[in-house]
């Protein structure tokens, strides 16, 4: 996830873009750039937060036409080379980009071959040097973008400037762009809060249009010809605009998840071939050899280490573990030629993590990364990585890369499983088309939020909450209280359902409900055993149940699953960070910085 933006009117571009890419960077700040256009094109871009960049801009500018971009890596570290916009050879053409061009590496074979250099890592770069070959084959700059997208496959928020062409170009597929009408000007953005501040009459372009924005307005093309989009006023104060209208950002990052898990598995699916492609390279012998993957990781990374371990298990006829990484010693008689550590982190920095990852080192072992953070200390010591492109999470309490992280280790699963010759394709087409399936079945979760909300209501002021689950759903209720007890400072604890008889039943009473994952893949009719063990102790119950289970008998409430195999618990977790959040704020807790806790954790 990054930020766009670009201005055309009677104003100093400067200052407005300098103010919304503040206003922009909580989609990502590990970079940041403009570009300025008149007679030329000026770009000024720096590597880290926006105080980088204030140091290398102009302290004035009579420009009146500009684009900006805050960045969120998805390919190539955060440097100053590969932060936005980027330009063609001669600087006559610059680009902001939010997405991921999925054949960007054709296209810049394509385009060296014709004798184009490239500064950059990044999948932008193509960009304007195609559009540099349009507009010299004497196309105006709409037509030349216009033919530009025809060649792009993946998804985009695209914001395009050339010297010598009037304003600003813009196109969208799949990323979120909208345009901002003020009296003095007109604005594109890939989020209302970049110009709340000069306009609220916004408009929504649809994808695949094209829009020209000069001193006079927007004009929208569709398929070429002209057409109108609804101009409409919102009613948001600045605050709110920056969490998208959510109260907070926890919240926005849960309903993010559908988003940042097609960004998560963009690319990655062959599903004719039953492949996954996560740009790494492990040796086929390699991994042949291999008798263990160990994952080592922290707080919510582990869970997801705790899930994708049983799926490797299954598909990858692997022994898999999840350790949790203070704990970790590379012992137990393990070969380390033959033994995969993988450090499962968002941050790349949590300290317990990185030490745990150099024991491995130390013994011999070879690591992977899975981690949500480009140019992160992970990612600089471990052989290979994988990024889960969940986009930045501000809420301290983990959410979307939590479910990104389990989506991409099910990716890693088919992987190893494939290269070990121990899936059949048929299984890996059906994981696959479920992985697909998945941004679909949490937007489900997601509009029933209110049934959560109104249960949360109900149960919210229990002693204590419990939550239960067996295989792929016992991870999930340790997830599951692990969120309530963040950001409620409630007490609640996860446990696989068989644990219930062997203590925690002793505090099982009506007044501590209990949570239960009843889903395919989590021996949903064991766990209902347990359900009417706690159900006769007069506990009630909430059941995140699929289809298939027939749980409306035993439990109290329902919050329904949609159908999606091995990854339906993923998707009952999706209840309980909303079943968490309504909890923590009917409670008027501080959600997004709870008490004692930090986003990243740097000391041991
Ligand atoms: C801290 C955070 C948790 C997080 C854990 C691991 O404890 O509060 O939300 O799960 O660190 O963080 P990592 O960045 O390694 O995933």
């Amino acid at each position: 996830m990054c930020g766009i933006i670009g201005y055309v009117g009677s104003e100093d571009a400067l200052s407005i873009i300098r103010e919304g890419l503040a206003n922009l960077e909580y989609r990502g700040y590990d970079s940041a750039g403009t570009a300025l256009c008149g007679e030329t094109v000026d770009v000024y871009k720096r590597k880290g937060e926006l105080s980088a960049l204030e140091g290398v801009l102009p302290s004035s500018s009579t420009a009146t036409t500009g684009i900006g971009h805050t960045r969120w890596s998805t390919h190539g570290e955060p440097t100053d080379a590969n932060a936005h916009p980027h330009t063609n050879e001669s600087g006559d053409v610059a680009v902001v980009h939010n997405g991921i061009i999925e054949n960007y590496d054709e296209l810049k074979a394509e385009l060296e071959a014709r004798g184009h250099t490239f500064a950059s890592e990044t999948d932008t770069e193509v960009v304007p040097h195609l559009v540099e070959e349009e507009l010299e084959s004497g196309r105006s700059l709409v037509d030349a973008v216009s033919a530009v997208v025809d060649r792009l496959a993946g998804s985009y928020a695209l914001g395009v400037v050339a010297a010598g062409h009037e304003g600003v170009v813009a196109t969208r597929n799949g990323n979120p762009l909208v345009l901002g009408h003020a009296e003095d000007g007109t604005f594109l953005a890939s989020d209302v809060p970049a110009f709340v501040e000069h306009t609220r009459r916004v408009s929504y372009p649809e994808d695949g249009d094209v829009i020209h924005i000069t001193r006079e307005g927007a004009t929208v093309y569709a398929d070429g010809e002209e057409v109108d989009r609804e101009v409409i006023e919102v009613d948001w104060d600045a605050e709110a605009a920056e969490k998208g209208g959510y109260e907070h950002y926890m919240l926005k990052e849960i309903h993010e998840q559908p988003r940042a898990l097609r960004q998560t598995i963009s690319g990655r699916i062959d599903e004719v071939q039953g492949e996954a492609d996560l740009e790494i390279d492990l040796p086929t012998e390699y991994l042949n050899s291999l008798e263990e993957i160990q994952f080592v990781a922290c707080g919510t990374s582990y869970h997801a280490a705790l899930y994708a371990a049983k799926l490797l298990e299954e598909y990858a006829d692997v022994r898999a573990s999840a350790e949790i990484a203070s704990e970790y010693e590379f012992d137990g008689g393990r070969d380390p030629w033959r033994t995969l550590v993988v450090a499962v982190t968002q941050s790349g920095e949590t300290a317990d993590t990185l030490s745990a990852l150099r024991r491995a080192k130390r013994a011999g072992a070879r690591t992977l990364a899975v981690t949500n953070t480009l140019g992160s200390t992970v990612t600089r010591e471990v052989d290979d990585t994988v990024f889960i492109r969940a986009g930045p999470e501000i809420g301290v309490a983990a959410t979307k890369t939590f479910c990104s992280q389990v989506a991409t280790l099910a990716l890693l699963s088919v992987y190893v499983g494939r290269e070990r010759g121990a899936m059949s394709s048929g299984d890996a087409r059906e994981l696959l088309s479920d992985l697909r399936g998945l941004p679909g079945a949490v937007q489900q979760v997601l509009d029933r939020e209110e049934q959560v909300r109104v249960a949360a209501e109900e149960y919210a002021d229990g002693d204590a909450f419990f939550f239960i689950g067996r295989r792929l759903g016992a991870p999930v209720a340790l997830e599951g209280a692990l969120k309530l007890k963040e950001i409620s400072y409630d007490h609640a604890e996860g446990f696989p359902a068989g644990e219930l008889k062997h203590g925690p039943l002793a505090l099982v009473t009506s007044e501590t409900p209990v949570l239960a994952v009843l889903t395919e893949g989590s021996n949903a009719d064991e766990t209902l055993n347990n359900v009417k063990e706690v159900e006769s102790r007069g506990a009630p119950v909430i059941g995140c149940a699929s289809l298939s289970v027939d749980a409306e008998k035993y439990v109290d409430e329902v919050f329904e699953v949609p159908e999606l195999g091995e990854l339906e618990s993923l998707v009952a977790n999706v209840y309980f960070q909303l079943f968490s959040y309504h909890v923590a704020n009917l409670k008027g807790r501080s959600i997004d910085k709870p008490r004692n806790l930090a986003k990243s954790v740097t000391v041991g």
